[in-house]
Protein backbone atom coordinates (compact mmCIF):
# COMPACT_ATOMS: atom_id res chain seq x y z
CA UNK A 1 0.00 0.00 0.00
CA UNK A 2 1.63 3.45 -1.06
CA UNK A 3 1.32 6.09 1.55
CA UNK A 4 -0.35 9.74 1.60
CA UNK A 5 2.48 11.43 0.65
CA UNK A 6 3.81 8.95 -2.25
CA UNK A 7 -0.15 8.87 -3.29
CA UNK A 8 0.14 12.82 -3.33
CA UNK A 9 3.26 12.61 -5.95
CA UNK A 10 1.46 10.24 -8.09
CA UNK A 11 -1.77 12.08 -8.34
CA UNK A 12 -0.06 15.56 -9.24
CA UNK A 13 -3.49 16.61 -7.87
CA UNK A 14 -3.52 20.58 -8.62
CA UNK A 15 -7.34 20.73 -8.72
CA UNK A 16 -7.32 19.42 -4.78
CA UNK A 17 -4.94 23.06 -4.03
CA UNK A 18 -8.13 24.76 -5.55
CA UNK A 19 -10.84 23.17 -3.08
CA UNK A 20 -10.98 24.49 0.72
CA UNK A 21 -9.11 22.47 3.01
CA UNK A 22 -12.24 20.95 4.87
CA UNK A 23 -11.83 21.06 9.50
CA UNK A 24 -10.30 17.43 8.89
CA UNK A 25 -8.54 18.39 6.64
CA UNK A 26 -4.93 15.95 7.65
CA UNK A 27 -7.66 12.58 8.85
CA UNK A 28 -8.18 9.77 6.92
CA UNK A 29 -11.34 8.12 6.86
CA UNK A 30 -12.80 6.07 9.50
CA UNK A 31 -13.13 2.02 8.44
CA UNK A 32 -15.33 -0.48 9.38
CA UNK A 33 -14.70 -4.50 8.96
CA UNK A 34 -15.61 -6.61 6.73
CA UNK A 35 -18.00 -8.59 8.64
CA UNK A 36 -15.86 -12.17 9.49
CA UNK A 37 -12.63 -10.74 8.27
CA UNK A 38 -9.92 -8.59 9.10
CA UNK A 39 -10.26 -6.40 6.05
CA UNK A 40 -11.71 -2.78 6.91
CA UNK A 41 -13.53 -0.74 4.42
CA UNK A 42 -14.01 3.47 4.70
CA UNK A 43 -17.12 4.42 5.86
CA UNK A 44 -17.86 6.61 2.82
CA UNK A 45 -17.43 5.02 -0.53
CA UNK A 46 -18.42 6.74 -4.08
CA UNK A 47 -21.51 5.97 -6.38
CA UNK A 48 -21.24 5.17 -10.31
CA UNK A 49 -21.40 9.04 -11.36
CA UNK A 50 -22.20 10.54 -14.55
CA UNK A 51 -18.48 11.65 -15.28
CA UNK A 52 -17.23 7.73 -14.91
CA UNK A 53 -20.02 6.57 -16.99
CA UNK A 54 -18.97 9.02 -19.29
CA UNK A 55 -15.48 8.58 -19.15
CA UNK A 56 -15.39 12.63 -18.57
CA UNK A 57 -11.04 11.93 -17.44
CA UNK A 58 -10.83 15.18 -15.89
CA UNK A 59 -13.96 15.06 -13.69
CA UNK A 60 -13.42 11.89 -12.92
CA UNK A 61 -9.97 12.21 -11.89
CA UNK A 62 -10.26 14.96 -9.71
CA UNK A 63 -13.37 13.38 -7.99
CA UNK A 64 -10.95 10.08 -7.65
CA UNK A 65 -8.41 12.23 -6.26
CA UNK A 66 -10.13 13.67 -4.23
CA UNK A 67 -11.90 10.71 -3.06
CA UNK A 68 -8.52 9.14 -2.34
CA UNK A 69 -6.32 11.66 -0.64
CA UNK A 70 -8.89 11.85 2.19
CA UNK A 71 -8.67 7.60 2.62
CA UNK A 72 -11.54 6.58 0.73
CA UNK A 73 -11.91 3.44 -0.60
CA UNK A 74 -15.03 1.42 -2.11
CA UNK A 75 -16.02 2.69 -5.11
CA UNK A 76 -19.35 1.07 -7.21
CA UNK A 77 -18.59 0.86 -10.97
CA UNK A 78 -20.43 -0.47 -13.83
CA UNK A 79 -20.09 -0.92 -17.49
CA UNK A 80 -17.67 1.50 -18.97
CA UNK A 81 -17.14 3.38 -15.53
CA UNK A 82 -14.95 -0.06 -14.43
CA UNK A 83 -12.48 1.04 -17.04
CA UNK A 84 -12.51 4.68 -16.86
CA UNK A 85 -11.78 4.50 -12.97
CA UNK A 86 -9.84 1.23 -13.56
CA UNK A 87 -7.14 2.79 -15.33
CA UNK A 88 -6.90 6.33 -13.03
CA UNK A 89 -6.32 4.11 -10.36
CA UNK A 90 -4.00 1.98 -11.62
CA UNK A 91 -1.85 5.05 -13.48
CA UNK A 92 -1.83 6.16 -9.41
CA UNK A 93 -0.72 2.81 -8.54
CA UNK A 94 -3.51 3.29 -5.55
CA UNK A 95 -5.04 -0.35 -6.53
CA UNK A 96 -4.15 -0.95 -2.72
CA UNK A 97 -6.26 2.08 -1.77
CA UNK A 98 -9.49 1.12 -3.41
CA UNK A 99 -12.25 -1.43 -3.19
CA UNK A 100 -13.78 -1.83 -6.60
CA UNK A 101 -17.51 -2.91 -6.38
CA UNK A 102 -17.76 -4.52 -10.55
CA UNK A 103 -21.11 -5.32 -11.41
CA UNK A 104 -20.14 -8.23 -14.24
CA UNK A 105 -22.58 -8.71 -17.03
CA UNK A 106 -21.13 -12.34 -18.23
CA UNK A 107 -23.89 -14.95 -18.95
CA UNK A 108 -21.81 -18.03 -18.36
CA UNK A 109 -18.51 -18.67 -16.57
CA UNK A 110 -16.69 -18.89 -19.58
CA UNK A 111 -18.23 -15.02 -20.42
CA UNK A 112 -17.36 -14.20 -16.35
CA UNK A 113 -13.88 -15.56 -16.73
CA UNK A 114 -12.96 -13.50 -20.00
CA UNK A 115 -14.72 -10.30 -18.75
CA UNK A 116 -12.30 -10.67 -15.43
CA UNK A 117 -9.25 -11.19 -17.41
CA UNK A 118 -10.58 -7.76 -19.85
CA UNK A 119 -10.63 -5.81 -16.64
CA UNK A 120 -7.77 -7.02 -14.57
CA UNK A 121 -5.66 -5.59 -17.88
CA UNK A 122 -6.72 -1.91 -16.80
CA UNK A 123 -7.55 -2.25 -13.17
CA UNK A 124 -4.19 -4.51 -11.91
CA UNK A 125 -3.49 -8.39 -11.99
CA UNK A 126 -5.16 -9.48 -8.57
CA UNK A 127 -8.31 -11.00 -8.28
CA UNK A 128 -11.83 -8.46 -8.37
CA UNK A 129 -12.61 -7.52 -4.59
CA UNK A 130 -16.38 -7.72 -5.37
CA UNK A 131 -18.60 -8.93 -7.85
CA UNK A 132 -22.34 -6.89 -8.04
CA UNK A 133 -24.94 -8.55 -9.14
CA UNK A 134 -28.69 -6.64 -9.63
CA UNK A 135 -30.50 -9.52 -10.83
CA UNK A 136 -31.82 -11.75 -7.66
CA UNK A 137 -33.01 -14.60 -9.69
CA UNK A 138 -29.56 -14.55 -12.26
CA UNK A 139 -27.59 -14.73 -8.74
CA UNK A 140 -29.05 -17.08 -6.88
CA UNK A 141 -29.24 -19.52 -9.93
CA UNK A 142 -25.49 -18.75 -10.81
CA UNK A 143 -24.05 -19.05 -7.41
CA UNK A 144 -22.44 -21.94 -8.02
CA UNK A 145 -20.35 -20.00 -11.04
CA UNK A 146 -19.28 -17.49 -8.97
CA UNK A 147 -17.78 -19.74 -5.94
CA UNK A 148 -15.82 -20.97 -9.03
CA UNK A 149 -14.24 -17.52 -9.54
CA UNK A 150 -13.39 -17.25 -5.72
CA UNK A 151 -11.68 -20.86 -5.78
CA UNK A 152 -9.75 -19.64 -9.30
CA UNK A 153 -8.61 -16.93 -7.28
CA UNK A 154 -10.30 -14.22 -10.00
CA UNK A 155 -13.00 -12.69 -7.54
CA UNK A 156 -12.95 -12.25 -3.89
CA UNK A 157 -16.56 -11.14 -2.61
CA UNK A 158 -19.79 -12.05 -4.09
CA UNK A 159 -22.58 -9.20 -3.57
CA UNK A 160 -26.37 -8.52 -4.56
CA UNK A 161 -27.56 -4.56 -5.05
CA UNK A 162 -30.64 -3.13 -5.40
CA UNK A 163 -32.67 0.22 -4.78
CA UNK A 164 -36.18 -0.80 -3.41
CA UNK A 165 -37.66 -2.74 -0.62
CA UNK A 166 -39.56 -5.04 -3.36
CA UNK A 167 -36.20 -6.39 -3.77
CA UNK A 168 -35.39 -7.52 -0.04
CA UNK A 169 -37.23 -10.62 -0.02
CA UNK A 170 -35.55 -12.31 -2.30
CA UNK A 171 -32.33 -10.46 -1.21
CA UNK A 172 -32.45 -12.16 1.95
CA UNK A 173 -33.08 -15.75 0.55
CA UNK A 174 -29.90 -15.15 -0.74
CA UNK A 175 -27.86 -14.21 2.33
CA UNK A 176 -30.19 -17.30 4.04
CA UNK A 177 -28.92 -19.49 1.17
CA UNK A 178 -24.96 -17.78 2.13
CA UNK A 179 -24.74 -16.79 -1.60
CA UNK A 180 -23.82 -13.14 -0.78
CA UNK A 181 -20.92 -11.64 1.36
CA UNK A 182 -22.33 -8.09 0.83
CA UNK A 183 -25.49 -6.62 0.41
CA UNK A 184 -26.13 -3.19 -1.41
CA UNK A 185 -29.70 -1.60 -0.08
CA UNK A 186 -31.48 2.02 -0.33
CA UNK A 187 -31.20 3.83 3.30
CA UNK A 188 -32.28 6.77 4.56
CA UNK A 189 -34.31 8.87 6.50
CA UNK A 190 -37.10 8.93 4.48
CA UNK A 191 -36.31 5.45 3.13
CA UNK A 192 -35.99 3.81 6.47
CA UNK A 193 -37.22 0.49 5.64
CA UNK A 194 -34.02 -1.53 5.34
CA UNK A 195 -33.51 -1.21 9.30
CA UNK A 196 -36.72 -3.61 10.05
CA UNK A 197 -35.25 -6.79 8.56
CA UNK A 198 -32.71 -6.99 6.12
CA UNK A 199 -29.99 -5.07 7.72
CA UNK A 200 -30.61 -7.03 11.01
CA UNK A 201 -30.43 -10.27 8.62
CA UNK A 202 -26.94 -9.13 7.65
CA UNK A 203 -25.99 -8.48 11.20
CA UNK A 204 -26.53 -11.66 12.07
CA UNK A 205 -25.28 -13.46 8.90
CA UNK A 206 -21.95 -11.51 9.01
CA UNK A 207 -22.41 -10.32 5.25
CA UNK A 208 -21.58 -6.37 4.70
CA UNK A 209 -23.72 -3.55 4.39
CA UNK A 210 -23.33 -0.65 1.45
CA UNK A 211 -26.09 1.51 1.24
CA UNK A 212 -27.27 3.56 -1.64
CA UNK A 213 -29.36 6.22 -3.02
CA UNK A 214 -28.25 8.06 0.15
CA UNK A 215 -29.68 11.32 -1.53
CA UNK A 216 -32.61 9.54 -2.95
CA UNK A 217 -30.37 9.64 -6.21
CA UNK A 218 -30.89 14.15 -6.17
CA UNK A 219 -34.21 14.49 -4.77
CA UNK A 220 -33.32 14.80 -0.97
CA UNK A 221 -31.94 18.45 -2.05
CA UNK A 222 -35.06 19.47 -3.46
CA UNK A 223 -36.64 18.85 -0.26
CA UNK A 224 -34.44 20.28 2.34
CA UNK A 225 -33.52 23.26 -0.42
CA UNK A 226 -34.05 26.74 1.22
CA UNK A 227 -34.61 25.49 5.05
CA UNK A 228 -32.17 25.96 7.48
CA UNK A 229 -30.30 23.20 9.43
CA UNK A 230 -31.41 22.81 13.31
CA UNK A 231 -29.04 24.33 15.44
CA UNK A 232 -28.71 20.79 17.46
CA UNK A 233 -27.38 19.26 14.01
CA UNK A 234 -23.98 21.03 15.37
CA UNK A 235 -23.78 18.70 18.27
CA UNK A 236 -22.57 16.09 16.51
CA UNK A 237 -20.54 17.76 13.61
CA UNK A 238 -22.66 18.17 10.88
CA UNK A 239 -22.61 21.04 8.82
CA UNK A 240 -24.74 20.48 5.99
CA UNK A 241 -27.87 18.53 4.63
CA UNK A 242 -25.54 15.95 2.92
CA UNK A 243 -23.99 15.16 5.78
CA UNK A 244 -27.45 15.50 8.00
CA UNK A 245 -28.31 12.20 5.85
CA UNK A 246 -25.08 10.23 5.94
CA UNK A 247 -24.62 10.79 9.39
CA UNK A 248 -27.89 9.39 9.71
CA UNK A 249 -26.83 6.61 7.64
CA UNK A 250 -23.87 5.46 9.27
CA UNK A 251 -24.85 5.46 12.47
CA UNK A 252 -26.81 2.70 11.86
CA UNK A 253 -24.19 -0.31 13.33
CA UNK A 254 -25.23 -2.15 10.41
CA UNK A 255 -23.74 -0.19 7.80
CA UNK A 256 -19.95 -0.50 6.99
CA UNK A 257 -20.00 2.42 3.78
CA UNK A 258 -22.41 4.63 2.34
CA UNK A 259 -22.21 4.89 -1.03
CA UNK A 260 -22.42 8.73 -2.88
CA UNK A 261 -22.55 9.80 -6.00
CA UNK A 262 -21.17 13.03 -7.09
CA UNK A 263 -19.30 14.88 -10.23
CA UNK A 264 -18.50 17.79 -8.26
CA UNK A 265 -15.00 17.42 -5.92
CA UNK A 266 -16.92 19.98 -3.49
CA UNK A 267 -19.68 18.16 -2.82
CA UNK A 268 -17.57 15.15 -2.47
CA UNK A 269 -15.67 17.18 0.53
CA UNK A 270 -18.73 17.53 1.97
CA UNK A 271 -19.84 14.39 2.20
CA UNK A 272 -16.16 12.73 3.00
CA UNK A 273 -17.13 15.31 6.19
CA UNK A 274 -20.05 12.93 7.26
CA UNK A 275 -17.38 10.67 8.47
CA UNK A 276 -15.71 12.54 10.58
CA UNK A 277 -16.57 13.95 14.38
CA UNK A 278 -19.06 12.46 16.31
CA UNK A 279 -22.34 10.28 15.15
CA UNK A 280 -25.88 11.04 16.33
CA UNK A 281 -27.29 8.72 19.10
CA UNK A 282 -30.13 6.75 19.52
CA UNK A 283 -32.54 10.04 20.73
CA UNK A 284 -30.30 12.28 18.61
CA UNK A 285 -31.32 9.94 14.97
CA UNK A 286 -35.09 10.00 16.24
CA UNK A 287 -34.90 13.75 16.22
CA UNK A 288 -33.47 13.88 12.74
CA UNK A 289 -36.24 11.05 11.66
CA UNK A 290 -39.37 13.16 13.04
CA UNK A 291 -37.09 16.63 11.47
CA UNK A 292 -36.75 15.46 8.08
CA UNK A 293 -40.99 15.02 7.68
CA UNK A 294 -41.47 18.14 8.50
CA UNK A 295 -39.81 19.44 5.29
CA UNK A 296 -41.69 17.21 3.66
CA UNK A 297 -44.40 19.38 1.14
N1 LIG B 1 -27.13 -1.66 -7.47
C1 LIG B 1 -28.13 -0.87 -7.79
O1 LIG B 1 -29.16 -1.31 -8.31
C2 LIG B 1 -28.03 0.58 -7.47
C3 LIG B 1 -29.16 1.40 -7.58
C4 LIG B 1 -29.07 2.74 -7.22
C5 LIG B 1 -27.84 3.26 -6.84
N2 LIG B 1 -26.74 2.46 -6.77
C6 LIG B 1 -25.43 2.99 -6.38
O2 LIG B 1 -25.57 3.92 -5.33
C7 LIG B 1 -24.97 5.16 -5.71
C8 LIG B 1 -25.65 6.33 -5.01
O3 LIG B 1 -27.08 6.30 -5.18
P1 LIG B 1 -27.88 7.28 -6.14
O4 LIG B 1 -27.51 7.04 -7.54
O5 LIG B 1 -29.31 7.15 -5.79
O6 LIG B 1 -27.32 8.75 -5.81
P2 LIG B 1 -27.29 9.66 -4.49
O7 LIG B 1 -25.90 9.58 -3.95
O8 LIG B 1 -28.44 9.37 -3.59
O9 LIG B 1 -27.55 11.12 -5.12
C9 LIG B 1 -26.75 11.62 -6.13
C10 LIG B 1 -27.20 13.05 -6.47
O10 LIG B 1 -26.95 13.89 -5.34
C11 LIG B 1 -26.13 15.00 -5.75
N3 LIG B 1 -25.17 15.26 -4.66
C12 LIG B 1 -24.26 14.40 -4.13
N4 LIG B 1 -23.62 14.95 -3.09
C13 LIG B 1 -24.13 16.20 -2.94
C14 LIG B 1 -23.87 17.26 -2.03
N5 LIG B 1 -22.97 17.15 -1.04
N6 LIG B 1 -24.58 18.42 -2.17
C15 LIG B 1 -25.50 18.56 -3.16
N7 LIG B 1 -25.79 17.58 -4.07
C16 LIG B 1 -25.11 16.41 -3.96
C17 LIG B 1 -25.45 14.58 -7.01
O11 LIG B 1 -25.22 15.68 -7.87
P3 LIG B 1 -23.72 16.20 -8.21
O12 LIG B 1 -23.11 15.20 -9.16
O13 LIG B 1 -23.97 17.53 -8.80
O14 LIG B 1 -22.99 16.27 -6.90
C18 LIG B 1 -26.49 13.64 -7.63
O15 LIG B 1 -27.44 14.38 -8.37
C19 LIG B 1 -25.05 5.17 -7.24
O16 LIG B 1 -24.11 6.02 -7.79
C20 LIG B 1 -24.74 3.71 -7.54
O17 LIG B 1 -23.34 3.48 -7.49
C21 LIG B 1 -26.82 1.14 -7.07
Amino acid sequence: MIDRREFMQHTGAAALTALATPAWGAERLPTRLIPGTDESLPIIGLGNSRAFAAADLSVASSVLDTFLQYGGGYVDISGSSRFTVGKIVADRRAQHNTFLGNYLNGQNLDEMRAEIRKLQLVQGDGALDLSMKRDVADLGARAAEFRVLKEEGLLRYVGIGRPHQRFYPAMMKLMEDGVVDFIQVNYSMLEPEAAEQILPLAVEKNIAVVINRPFLNGDYFGIVKGQELPDWAAEFNCESWAQFSLKYILSNPAVNCVLTETSNPKHLIDNLGAGFGVMPDAATRQKMYAHIRTLLR
